[in-house]
């Protein structure tokens, strides 16, 4: 067993895509003859780093086993996901706990982020490695942002330090349990898992990343993540 801490990676799946309102979870959608869950999980099964994978389904999901891993399947795990996505994050890791080393880091990634470049998830993996907390991709704010009261202008914000948070988000495995159990605990409304460990006060950082990786949330998302997919494999060629 190697003495170097090891990465683990959960990919919370177990919601039913309300938003998306089509007839099975949008994460079993197919682009591109793969399922959206299936892009999301493979640079994540590939990537030399990530020693296990785990994926929190909904109770009722009847298509994950209906995927073909092929030869990454013995890097792959199932777990019954929860209510809110973080108590799906959260049952992955209770689901691992005693496998962990103090040092070890977990990388969360959303199912529906089907557009994750290599060249992101190495630099996330490389800059959170030396980090005392863990960090996460995200992207610079490019649009004028306005706060308001219905639909009342109130005054527009300084976007200079404001950045649009996607996954992966990899942190210490310690830190983030205690993060999301005490979240939970404590019912902190938490959107991401940075959230949960900022609230402890830890300060995560900043891993600029693609704005290709969108997460597929409406209808109009699948036909720009089709587009990003293929741009992302001219990228990587
Ligand atoms: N998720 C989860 N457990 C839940 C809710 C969400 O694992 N109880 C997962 C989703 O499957 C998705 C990720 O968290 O991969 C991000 O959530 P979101 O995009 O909001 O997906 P849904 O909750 O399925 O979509 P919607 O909010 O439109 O219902
Ligand atoms: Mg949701």
């Amino acid at each position: 067993m190697s003495v170097s801490p090891q990465c683990w990676a959960i990919i919370p799946a177990a919601g039913t895509g309300q938003r998306m309102a089509s007839s099975i979870p949008k994460q079993y959608l197919p682009i591109d003859g793969k399922t959206i869950l299936e892009h999301a999980a493979y640079p994540l099964l590939e990537h030399a780093s990530i020693y296990q994978v785990i994926v929190a389904l909904n109770i009722n999901d009847n298509h994950f086993s209906q995927l073909d891993f092929t030869d990454k399947k013995q890097k792959l795990r199932n777990v019954v996901g929860g209510e809110t996505r973080a108590h799906s994050v959260l049952n992955a890791l209770e689901s691992i706990k005693e496998e962990m080393k103090p040092d070890d880091f977990v990388l969360v990634h959303d199912a529906a982020r089907p557009c994750l470049s290599y060249m992101d998830l190495d630099r996330l993996i490389e800059t959170c490695m030396s980090h005392d907390v863990g960090g996460i991709l995200a992207m610079h704010a490019t649009d004028t942002l306005k706060r308001a009261e219905g639909n009342q202008i109130l005054s527009t914000l300084n976007r200079e330090n404001i950045w649009r948070a996607f996954t992966p988000q990899m942190f210490k495995f310690t830190i983030l349990y205690q993060a999301l159990q005490n979240a939970l605990q404590e019912q902190i409304v938490i959107t991401d898992e940075a959230s949960a460990v900022e609230s402890l006060g830890y300060r995560p950082c900043i891993v600029e990343g693609s704005s290709l990786n969108i997460k597929v949330t409406c209808p109009e998302d699948l036909t720009i993540a089709e587009m990003y997919l293929n741009l992302n494999k001219r990228l990587s060629t």
